[in-house]
């Protein structure tokens, strides 16, 4: 059988990530590598293989499967370009920047007969996994969320925010998509927001209703440190607390005693830690048996929503309906 032919654009950090599992995966070929920057095309080539194109043209060429893997403000243009060359498209978060382009790929990608899935590695990652399955079995009340950043210096686009849409789209828009993950669509929301070491809003502090009655309370940093947890879940159900720790640890607390159940995650590798390699997998087993992908366009579009919300929540000072 021949193997699905998988072509890279941009083999920065995350690239070489995907490029890495497929590299171990026996139904994919990486056929084909794309950077703005040819030298680090070439490197990933050699210890992954794969054509070195000159052009995203040449890439389209070489390739059934496009990784969108580039700076966050070039996502759209380069996905609709692949979905319009009749590639399938992962394309890494954030789905778009601004709802007006988000919407321009989401018809693109629903109207296409190709697959189309987003990068929002963490529904895959062991720990939330978990969460998702204790969660199902028992009525979660409220939460208690915080996703921070050390710094936005390296690499040194995620602090400019013309390239990255600003903070919420760099990092916090991976906990966006979660809380609809665990908790379900929301309904409304408040935000508070303040800037301090970078040229953009870099702390926030919001509250999430859902239409099922769930709240939680969210906080995101820009310049906290990298203080373990970074990323943190606290979940409080009836006379339960779970809580999960980065991609690490759960704890599940239950009843009146003192015991309480500890998951550690830290056993396996990061790319498995964090779900890449399920991600990858699962875009993989989408186009090979014909499933709906996981994470789709659709799912990428609400995320783009919730961010904008935020952002327009905290200049109106008013709470936001959906
Ligand atoms: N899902 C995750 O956990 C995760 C983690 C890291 C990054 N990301 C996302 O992945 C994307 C890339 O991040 P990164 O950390 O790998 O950045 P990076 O700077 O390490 O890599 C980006 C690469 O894209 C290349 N590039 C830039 N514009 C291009 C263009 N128009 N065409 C072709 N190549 C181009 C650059 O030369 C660079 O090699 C970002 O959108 C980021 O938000 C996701």
């Amino acid at each position: 059988m021949s193997r699905l032919r998988v072509g890279i654009i941009g083999t920065g950090y995350i690239g070489n990530v995907h490029a890495r599992i497929y590299a171990r995966d026996e139904r994919v070929e990486i056929s084909a590598l794309y950077d703005i920057i040819h030298e680090k095309a070439e490197k990933t080539a050699r210890s992954v293989g794969g054509r070195v194109c000159r052009s995203r043209e040449e890439l389209f060429e070489n390739c059934d499967a496009v990784l969108v893997c580039t700076p966050n403000k070039t996502h759209v243009e380069i996905a609709i370009d692949a979905l319009r060359h009749e590639k399938h498209v992962f394309c890494e978060k954030p789905f778009a920047i601004g709802l007006e382009s988000a919407r321009l790929l989401l018809e693109e990608a629903q109207k296409s007969k190709c697959k189309f899935q987003v990068g929002h590695n963490r529904r895959f990652a062991p720990v939330y996994v978990k969460l998702r399955e204790l969660l199902r079995s028992d009525q979660p009340h409220s939460a208690h969320i915080k996703m921070n950043r050390g710094e936005l210096k390296n690499p040194a686009w995620t602090g400019d925010p013309n390239i990255t849409g600003g903070f919420l789209y760099e990092t916090t828009i991976h906990l966006f998509d979660m809380i609809r993950y665990q908790f379900g669509e929301i309904s409304e929301l408040v935000a508070y927001g303040s800037q301090h070491e970078y040229p953009e809003l870099d702390e926030f502090s919001m509250i999430f209703k859902f239409k099922n009655g769930f709240h939680c309370t969210f906080a995101s940093s820009s310049d906290a440190s990298w203080l373990f947890p970074f990323e943190r879940i606290e979940v409080f159900c009836h006379h339960r607390t779970i809580l999960t720790q980065e991609m690490e640890s759960l704890i599940d607390s239950k009843e009146m005693d003192a015991n309480f159940e500890f998951l550690s995650f830290s056993m396996l590798e990061k790319e498995e830690r964090w779900g890449y390699v399920q991600e990858d997998k699962a875009f993989v087993d989408s186009i090979l048996e014909g499933l709906t992908p996981p994470v789709t366009a659709l799912d990428g579009y609400k995320s783009v929503e919730i961010v904008e919300s935020v952002y327009r929540a905290i200049k109106s000072g008013e709470k936001i309906s959906f």
